[in-house]
């Protein structure tokens, strides 16, 4: 047991799914694994533990945001010795040819969070996916024909923004699309030694003031999490 995850030493496999939503945490579990049993309620924060093809995953609630996702991702990666984690989140895309439904892999994480710089003493670290699940996660959109988008996100600790416009600053650096988690969830892998991977599906447009449907979010969640699974459960090495 650890303090926000109630499982026992074992309950939890090595590669681990990260949704931020809890109830999508069960939708995983119950859609796609075989033998799914949960090993946390601890604040809704759910959790499961079943096989995908005949290999064992877990997927993990983490909450929105830096600080909800880090205390999750802490806990699996210091206390229940997790060596693969791959967050499978929504997004907002900063970029005009960037539309809902699709999908983008981040290949870096920006922040506006002053997490990072207070750990890193004013410093900037640069926050970074594991090169083998990216190259995983490129080989089996590839190979299913799923296009995608690599590149930089932002994780931003704010959502409802006074200034509507300041994601145009990032925009403007190539930034592909906003969301609030990544940063943390590469920073911590790094500390800890472990594969990380955020592979994000497009559910609205700053650019284009849109947002998708309840219903189409299900149905484009399932191409992400069918290519978030195999990555986790394949034969990927340390390249580091
Ligand atoms: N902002 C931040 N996080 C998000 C967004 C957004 O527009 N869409 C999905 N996650």
């Amino acid at each position: 047991m650890s303090i926000h995850i109630g499982a026992e030493q074992g309950d939890i496999a090595e590669s681990v799914l990260l949704p931020g939503d809890p109830l999508r945490a069960r939708f995983v579990a119950e859609t796609f694994l075989e033998g799914a049993t949960c090993y946390n309620e601890v604040r809704g924060m759910y959790g499961y533990t079943g096989t995908w093809r005949g290999k064992r995953v877990s997927v993990q609630g983490t909450g929105m945001g830096i600080p909800s996702h880090l205390i999750y991702v802490h806990e699996l990666l210091a206390d229940f010795g997790v060596k693969r984690a791959i967050r499978i989140g929504s997004c907002g895309a900063l970029q005009p040819d960037i539309h809902l439904n699709d999908i983008v892999v981040a290949m870096s994480a920006s922040t506006d969070s002053h997490i990072n710089s207070r750990r890193f003493n004013g410093a900037d670290f640069g926050a970074c996916p594991d090169y083998a699940l990216f190259r995983a996660f490129c080989g089996a959109a590839e190979a299913r024909g799923v296009p995608f988008h690599a590149g930089n996100v932002l994780s931003s600790d704010i959502f409802y923004d006074d200034d509507p416009e300041s994601w145009k600053l990032w925009a403007n650096f190539g930034v592909l699309a906003v969301e609030m988690e990544t940063n943390g969830l590469y920073t911590e892998a790094a500390r800890f030694e472990a594969q990380a991977l955020s592979i994000l599906t497009v559910s609205d447009s700053l650019v284009a003031r849109r947002s998708m449907s309840a219903a189409e979010r299900e149905r484009s969640f399932r191409t992400m999490i069918e290519l978030a699974l195999e990555v986790a459960t394949g034969e990927v090495s340390h390249t580091n």
